[in-house]
C-alpha cells in the first residue's frame, strides 16, 4: 500500500450515490434521525420483518451490563425465518442459492423449497444421531451447500453450531470442540481447491482421538460425513461413529415441526483470536443477531429481493460467512451466489465469469482480493460482462484508495456505490458504513455509523476526540447482534471489551474522525494481526512455534503487506543444541520447518511468510518483548528508540542478522 495511514484521511475525492439508487432506496436519511430519537423502537421496528412465535415483551433489557438481552420474552425460529417462511408466502420456486463448485459444470440452483426440505431432512437425521436442543455441534466443511444445510438444520433444533473454517488444523479443530463440548461433527470427505480434491475427513479423525484423548469426559460421538470429492477414505472410517450424510440425511421425512425457541437462545459460537493464546468463543444469540443481521443487510445492500443476485465471497468458515452469506441473506430471501472454490481456478477470470453467468448485482468481498484482482491485470474483468452489477461492498479491512478506485471502475463501471463495511465477530452484524442511497463515499473511509449504532473515537480518558483526530474506536450503547460473551468465560468477556472504560465496548481498533466527522479505521491497537481479512494472534503463532522441539523462543508481529494488508513475521531463537555459529549459520532447512509446523498446529493462513533465526529478543528490562522495534525490522524501517531494551546491542544483532539473511519468499 503506497499511502500512508494518516495520508489516508486527507483523500480528497468524494462519489454521491446515483440519483436513481437514492430515489429507490430502501432506507433513506431520515433513519439516522428516526434511531437517534428512539432507538429501542428503531430496533423494534426491524426486529418486526422477522417472523415470531411469541413476540417480545421488552425491546431490550440492559439491566445487567455487559449482559444484553433483546427482544425478551419473545420466540423465535432462525432456520423458519430463513426458509420456511419464503416458501409460506409463495415463494418457495424463487432460487436460494446459485451454487457453483469449483469444477466446471458442477453447480446445482437451490430453491427455498428445496432448502426447507434439505434442513429439514438434516434436522430430523441430527435428532436421530442425538442432537438435542441445546447440544453443541461442530461444523467443518468445505462450501458445499450442505453446509448451510447443516447450519440451519442446527438452528431449528436449538442446537448451536460452531462452525470451523476448513483451512484449519485438526489441532485448531480438536481445541474448539473440546471448548464448546460439541458432541457431533458434520464434515465432508474434502472438497475442491486449486483443480484437485483437498480432504478434511483425516483432519476430523485426528481431532476426534485428541478430543478422546484431552477432553475429559467430553466424547465426539457422531461425525457426519458428505461425499463431495469421493476420496478413498481407507481405513479412516469408524462403523459405530461415522454416517453418511446420504445414507441418513437422504432417507430422512422432508417433515419437520419446529420449535419457537427463546429470542436469547444460543445460536452459534464462533471462534475468533484474541490477544492471548486461546480462541475466544464468541457466542451470538438468535432474535437480536437475525434483526441486526438482516436489517442491515437488507439496508446497506439496498437489497431488492425480487431483483437483485447477491454474491458474498466469504467463506462461511467466517463471521462473514455467517451474517451476510447464510442469516441476514436467507432471512431476506435473497438469491445469491455461493461458490466452493479459489478466485483463480480454472482462470484467473472465474468470478468475473461467474458474475457474468448469473447475473449478480450486488457483489462483497475483501480488500485483499482487490489487491490481488488489481495484480493480475484490468484485462481479466474485461474480458466478462459485468453491467448487471450495480453494488459493491468491501469487510475486513481498510481499502486503501488505490484499491478502491479501482474497484469501483473495474468492477463498478464507474457508478456502482462501494460500501466499505466495519464490523467484527463479536459485532455479529455491520456497524460502520455508509447507506448507499444516502451516503458519499470516500476511498478508504468506512464513513458512518448505522442507524442505530452509536459509535465514538476516544482518547486514553475515554474523552471523545473530536473532528480532525484520532483515537480508539468504541462503540456506546448496545446493539441488536452483539456477542453476548464468550462461551463459558463471562469474565474474560467482561476483561477484554468493557474493562478499559467504564460502559464502552472497546473493539480493538484504532481510527481517527476527519474533518466532516467521518470514520477512517486505523488498524488494531493490540496483538492481533490482520492476515488476508483474517484475524491471528501474535500470541497464538508464537506458542505454536514454542512448542516446536527446537525452538527456545519466539516474538511475532504484522508486518505490511502490499497484497495481504498484514503478513506474519517471526523472530525465533533456537534451543542451543540446534543453533550453529550461535544462531548465525545457515538456518534455511529449519525455517521451512517451522513454517510447516505452523500451518500443522493452527492452519496454512497463519504460515509466517519470513521466519528470522535470531540469537536474542528485544526486551524492556521487566521481560516484556518489544515487538515494536521488531516491527520496524520486518518492515525494514529505521529501528526505533530502544533506550528501554534491557539489552541495547540487542537490535544491532538483529539486524546485522537480517542483513545477512534472505529467508522471505
Ligand atoms: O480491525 C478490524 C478489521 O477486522 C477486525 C474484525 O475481524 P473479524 O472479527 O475477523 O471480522 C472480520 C469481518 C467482519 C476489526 O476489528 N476490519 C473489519 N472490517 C473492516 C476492518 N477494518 C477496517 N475497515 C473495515 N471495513
Amino acid at each position: 500500500m503506497s499511502e500512508t495511514l494518516s495520508n489516508l484521511a486527507r483523500e480528497e475525492r468524494r462519489f454521491e450515490p446515483p440519483a436513481d439508487l437514492a430515489a429507490n432506496a430502501n432506507v433513506k436519511e431520515e433513519a439516522y434521525e428516526r434511531a437517534a430519537s428512539d432507538n429501542e423502537a428503531f430496533w423494534a421496528e426491524a426486529a418486526e420483518r422477522l417472523d415470531w412465535g411469541q413476540k417480545w415483551d421488552q425491546v431490550l433489557d440492559w439491566s445487567n451490563p455487559p449482559f444484553a438481552k433483546w427482544f425478551v420474552g419473545g420466540t423465535i425460529n432462525a432456520a423458519v425465518n430463513c426458509v420456511d417462511r419464503h416458501v409460506e408466502a409463495g415463494r418457495g420456486d424463487k432460487v436460494a442459492l446459485h451454487w457453483v463448485g469449483e469444477p466446471a459444470d458442477d453447480a446445482r440452483d437451490i430453491t427455498y423449497s428445496d432448502l426447507k426440505d434439505e434442513v429439514c431432512r438434516a434436522a430430523n437425521a441430527l435428532t436421530d444421531l442425538g442432537v438435542r436442543k441445546g447440544d453443541r455441534v461442530a461444523i467443518y466443511m468445505p462450501m458445499i451447500p450442505e453446509v448451510v444445510v447443516a447450519m440451519l438444520a442446527c438452528a431449528r433444533l436449538g442446537a448451536p453450531h460452531t462452525v470451523v473454517f476448513g483451512g484449519f488444523s485438526a489441532d485448531a479443530l480438536a481445541s474448539r470442540v473440546i471448548d464448546c463440548e460439541a458432541k457431533v461433527i458434520v464434515t465432508a470427505d474434502g472438497g475442491y481447491r486449486r483443480g484437485a480434491p483437498s480432504a478434511l475427513k483425516p483432519a476430523v479423525d485426528e481431532a476426534v482421538s485428541k478430543v478422546a484423548a484431552d477432553g475429559g469426559d467430553h466424547v465426539v460421538e457422531k461425525v457426519l460425513v458428505v461425499r463431495r470429492t469421493g476420496q478413498d477414505l481407507g481405513d479412516g472410517w469408524d462403523a459405530d461413529r461415522d454416517v453418511w450424510w446420504h445414507d441418513v440425511v437422504d432417507a430422512a421425512s422432508s417433515e419437520h415441526e419446529p420449535e419457537m425457541h427463546d429470542s436469547e437462545h444460543p445460536l452459534y459460537v464462533m471462534y475468533t483470536s484474541g490477544t492471548t493464546g486461546k480462541p475466544k468463543g464468541i457466542l451470538h444469540t438468535t432474535g437480536g443477531y437475525l434483526t441486526g443481521t438482516s436489517y442491515t443487510h437488507w439496508a446497506v445492500f439496498d437489497l431488492k429481493p425480487g431483483t437483485d443476485v447477491f454474491w458474498c465471497t466469504a467463506d462461511v468458515g467466517w463471521v462473514t460467512g455467517h451474517s451476510y452469506m447464510v442469516y441476514g441473506p436467507l432471512a431476506n430471501g435473497a438469491t445469491q451466489v455461493m461458490y466452493e472454490g479459489t478466485p483463480d481456478s480454472p482462470h484467473k477470470g472465474r468470478w468475473w465469469e461467474i458474475i457474468a453467468k448469473y447475473g449478480v448485482t450486488i457483489f462483497y468481498t475483501a480488500p485483499t482480493a482487490i489487491r490481488t484482482f488489481m495484480k493480475w491485470g484490468d484485462n481479466f474483468p474485461a474480458d466478462h460482462d459485468l453491467s448487471s452489477i450495480r453494488l459493491l461492498g468491501s469487510v475486513g479491512e481498510s481499502i486503501n484508495p488505490e484499491a478502491y478506485v479501482w474497484y469501483r471502475k473495474h468492477i463498478g463501471a464507474e457508478k456502482a456505490p462501494i460500501v466499505d463495511t466495519w464490523w467484527q465477530t463479536e459485532t455479529g452484524q455491520m456497524m460502520i458504513s455508509p447507506l448507499p442511497g444516502v451516503t458519499a463515499g470516500k476511498p478508504g473511509s468506512a464513513m458512518k455509523a448505522l442507524p442505530g449504532i452509536s459509535v465514538d473515537v476516544v482518547n486514553d480518558e475515554a474523552q471523545p476526540v473530536g473532528n480532525g483526530n484520532g483515537g480508539y474506536l468504541v462503540i456506546r450503547q448496545p446493539w441488536p447482534a452483539m456477542l453476548r460473551t464468550l462461551w463459558g468465560d463471562d469474565q474474560r468477556f467482561i476483561d477484554t471489551y468493557w474493562s478499559r472504560w467504564e460502559g464502552l465496548y472497546f473493539a480493538g481498533d484504532g481510527a481517527k474522525l476527519d474533518d466532516d466527522g467521518d470514520i477512517w479505521l486505523l488498524g488494531r491497537v493490540d496483538d492481533v494481526m490482520n492476515v488476508s481479512g483474517h484475524r491471528l494472534s501474535t500470541t497464538e503463532i508464537e506458542s505454536a512455534l514454542v512448542s516446536h522441539p527446537k525452538v527456545a523462543e519466539a516474538a511475532v508481529v504484522g508486518a505490511a503487506d502490499e497484497m495481504t494488508g498484514q503478513a506474519v513475521c517471526a523472530f525465533v531463537i533456537l534451543r542451543d543444541e540446534f543453533t550453529q555459529d550461535g544462531g548465525t549459520g545457515s538456518t534455511e532447512g529449519i525455517v521451512e520447518e517451522l513454517r510447516k509446523h505452523v500451518q500443522k498446529e493452527i492452519g496454512a493462513i497463519a504460515k509466517p511468510r519470513q521466519i528470522m533465526i535470531v540469537p536474542e529478543l528485544p526486551k524492556t528490562r521487566s521481560g516484556k518483548i518489544m515487538r515494536r522495534l521488531l516491527k520496524d525490522v520486518a518492515e525494514h524501517r529505521e529501528v526505533g528508540d530502544v533506550t528501554t531494551l534491557a539489552d541495547s546491542t540487542v537490535m544491532d544483532m538483529i539486524k546485522t542478522k537480517e542483513d545477512s539473511s534472505a529467508t522471505e519468499e
